[in-house]
């Protein structure tokens, strides 16, 4: 037997890690792993219905168009197609890029754009080309799960500021820049999601963008603007971008294909200003030299068919229905004192429970019942978030999201009706939740209101409108 055979074992012992110790870099210590990238494992068993991922729905996209995109492809470049390309992207791919940035008033040049290897590529680059370990890095509270992996990786300070159903709280993120400045301290960046975000489903109101984009422009600040969700709005007037209203001086921009053509491309990008695209382009050579030539021709197909538009189009309208579908399930299965957001575009619900529920032990229950959802806390750098969770509304059917929301709402009356009974030794016949809840009273008294530890995040429960319809069957995939 080779010994490589005779040693692989399926999950590291205590053992093996002394014995690797002393080889790892100081930074290893601080490297936290991504919750989603956990949870796939877990929810790929095919009786699981996975709320917890952030993926599309890949069916969407015509089987016949792709192979004949594919064929056209190897036809007629294989040999470009197969071969390495430059770091900073294709022309092309960059051409798209602008048409997608177009399409939300954006105009970059292509020397302002590299193509990443996805949008959280382009998040590695930046935080590598800006970060010294000890560097504080502010960011919205709760913040996309994915970014604080790479925070850490590079030692990072996080400095989270709460948001509202408006986004970022401006009077606080100035409160913190004072109480830094009265410090000596300044951040290298301010992270932020602004339209749709993952996880809270938010967008940042059209003056709250216009004062943030004044404070880095005041303070000199950089900003990050990441926006893979920009072109999903199912409702309410397109706002301008960050990068739209500061013309890219002070905000670098984050993009990607995935969310609105396909994840499994791993084509994103980066604008920025010239001197720190040097510095970035640096850090992508040394990472992967550059993005995969074939999925750029992909794209660039794709593109010159025209058919990019059309294909939102279809998207959108098939996540707006499967948003109404989850807050009709909501409404329906999640008990009075649960709070949740109403998102007009983007993937995610962002639902808060009494503060008593703990939601990394429920997903251990929910997992039981073949449900899944990611935890509130993987999207904090600081513990908060407990009382909350990230639902996901575009990676399965209508069927499924209700019965998902159905198994959760479950667990989560179990819990309230175990509280209570704690609680309440003499028992008053209060409502154990479960169902029945649509519609009922305002509850910003049990979800959602600000600060405390797991109730972060000043939504309230809202309906969107009037509970949908059962969804017809032609939706699922
Ligand atoms: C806010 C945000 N940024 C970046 C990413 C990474 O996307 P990509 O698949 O392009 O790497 C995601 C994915 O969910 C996201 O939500």
């Amino acid at each position: 037997m080779a010994p490589s055979a005779r040693r692989r074992r399926a999950h590291t012992s205590g053992r093996d890690l002394r014995r690797y110790a002393p080889l790892f870099a100081k930074r290893t210590t601080v490297m936290r792993s991504s919750a989603m990238r956990d949870l796939m494992e877990l929810t790929a068993r095919p009786e699981v219905i996975s709320l917890a991922g952030g993926q599309t729905d890949t069916s969407l996209f015509p089987p016949g168009e792709f192979a004949a995109m594919m064929t056209k492809i190897a036809q007629e470049a294989a040999g470009k197609a197969l071969q390495y390309g430059p770091t900073e992207g294709f022309a092309r791919a960059k051409w798209c890029v602008r048409e997608v940035m177009a399409a939300e008033g954006m105009g970059p040049e292509d020397d302002d754009i590299i193509i990443t290897t996805g949008g959280q590529q382009a998040i590695d680059l930046i935080t590598k080309t800006l970060i010294d370990p000890g560097d504080i890095v502010i960011c919205e509270g709760p913040t996309y799960p994915g970014a604080l992996p790479t925070f850490s990786a590079y030692e990072a300070e996080v400095l989270h500021v709460g948001m509202d159903e408006n986004g970022m709280k401006i009077d606080e993120l100035e409160q913190l820049l004072d109480r830094l400045g009265a410090e000596g301290r300044r951040p290298k960046f301010i992270y932020s999601v602004p339209t749709f975000q993952n996880p809270a489903g938010a967008t940042m109101s059209a003056e709250r963008r216009r004062q943030l984009v004044d404070i880095a422009r005041s303070r000199e600040l950089l900003i990050v603007e990441d926006n893979p969700y920009g072109l999903l709005r199912y409702s309410g007037e397109p706002l301008e971008t960050l990068y739209g209203l500061d013309g890219g001086d002070y905000v670098v921009y984050l993009g990607t294909f995935s969310k609105i053509l396909s994840p499994g491309i791993r084509l994103g990008w980066l604008c920025a200003p010239p001197p720190l695209m040097e510095k970035v382009v640096l850090g992508k050579q040394a990472s992967d030299l550059c993005t995969s030539t074939l999925s750029q021709f992909f794209v660039g197909e794709f593109f010159r068919a025209g058919r990019w538009k059309s294909f939102i189009g279809e998207s959108v309208d098939r996540y707006r229905q499967r948003r109404d579908a989850m807050l009709a399930a909501l409404d329906t299965y999640f008990p009075a004192g649960a709070g949740w957001t109403v998102p007009e575009g983007g993937l995610f619900i962002w639902a808060t429970l009494p503060e008593y529920i703990d939601t990394t032990d429920l997903l251990t229950r929910a997992l039981g019942e073949n449900v899944a959802f990611v935890p509130g806390t993987s999207a904090f750098a600081d513990g908060r978030g407990r009382a909350s969770m990230r639902l996901n509304f575009s990676g399965v059917d209508e069927t499924e999201i209700t019965e998902g929301i159905r198994r959760i709402g479950g667990v989560v009356a179990r819990q309230v009706e175990l509280y209570e009974s704690i609680t309440r030794p003499g028992g008053d016949g209060k409502q154990s939740g479960g169902s029945g809840s649509a519609g009922s009273g305002d509850p910003a008294d049990g979800a959602g209101d600000s600060d405390g530890d797991g109730k972060v995040v000043a939504f309230r429960r809202q309906s969107l409108r009037p509970a949908q319809p059962e969804p017809g069957g032609e939706e699922g995939p």
